[in-house]
């Protein structure tokens, strides 16, 4: 598994989000697990996603006395979930940022072509003045990820950064070369995709994963 981070792509290498990675890529791992995993995971990676946001001063008062501190600026972040398996990490990103918005973007995956097929896209209005938080677990082909990022923009979005769990060097490339602006934080790099378009080593579909399907 890659190393070597290419441009514009951040590898979250923490002790904490490697060793739950390494959990959820065990079969053996129950769904409700799984599931837990994958909330944690996500609260770790928006900690990481969201270190360089700008503060302003604010004054307040403490029980003490008078002083100013730093508050996070500007408008409320947006997440943007794709459904279904980003809504894995949308609880966990909550939990750090409960006033965000969230967008749903409703995406599946023709099995045939592997192409992005939307079915579904509500976002709040002002995209363009918020950072939107694209979050999808697994970075594949990237056709997904290319397919919201362009539906985003086209509804204005100006600022957007991609999370997933698992990229493979073919969605990154897919998604930098479409869109350079925006950036990818992911726990790992794995090796490839397979013939069905499967991230390998991976850990299989994180959809099925979460909820029990098959
Ligand atoms: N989607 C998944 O859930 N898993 C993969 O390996 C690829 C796409």
């Amino acid at each position: 598994m890659g190393e070597d981070a290419p441009d514009g792509v951040h590898v979250i290498r923490h002790p904490l989000v490697q060793h739950k990675l390494t959990l959820m890529r065990d079969s053996g791992q129950s769904t409700k697990s799984f599931r837990q995993l994958l909330n944690e995971i996500g609260m770790l990676l928006c900690y990481e996603v969201t270190r360089d946001l700008p503060l302003e001063m604010v004054d307040i008062e403490t029980p003490l006395t008078k002083m100013k501190a730093p508050v996070i600026s500007g408008k409320k972040l947006i997440f943007a979930p794709i459904l279904r398996a980003g809504a894995g990490f949308l609880d966990g990103m909550l939990d750090l940022v409960p006033s965000a918005r969230v967008a749903h973007i409703g995406l599946y995956r023709d099995p045939k072509t592997l192409e992005a097929v939307e079915y579904y896209f509500k976002t709040p209005q002002d995209l363009g003045e918020r950072l939107v938080i694209l979050m999808d677990p697994m970075l594949a082909t990237g056709n997904s990820a290319s397919a919201a990022i362009a539906g985003l923009k086209k509804r204005g979005a100006r600022d957007i950064r991609f999370v997933c769990l698992l990229a493979a060097p073919e969605g990154i490339a897919k998604v930098r070369a479409g869109h350079p602006d925006v950036a990818i934080w992911t726990a790992a790099i794995d090796d490839r995709l397979n013939e069905h378009g499967y991230i390998v080593p991976g850990l299989g579909d994180a959809g099925d994963r979460m909820f029990g399907t098959k």
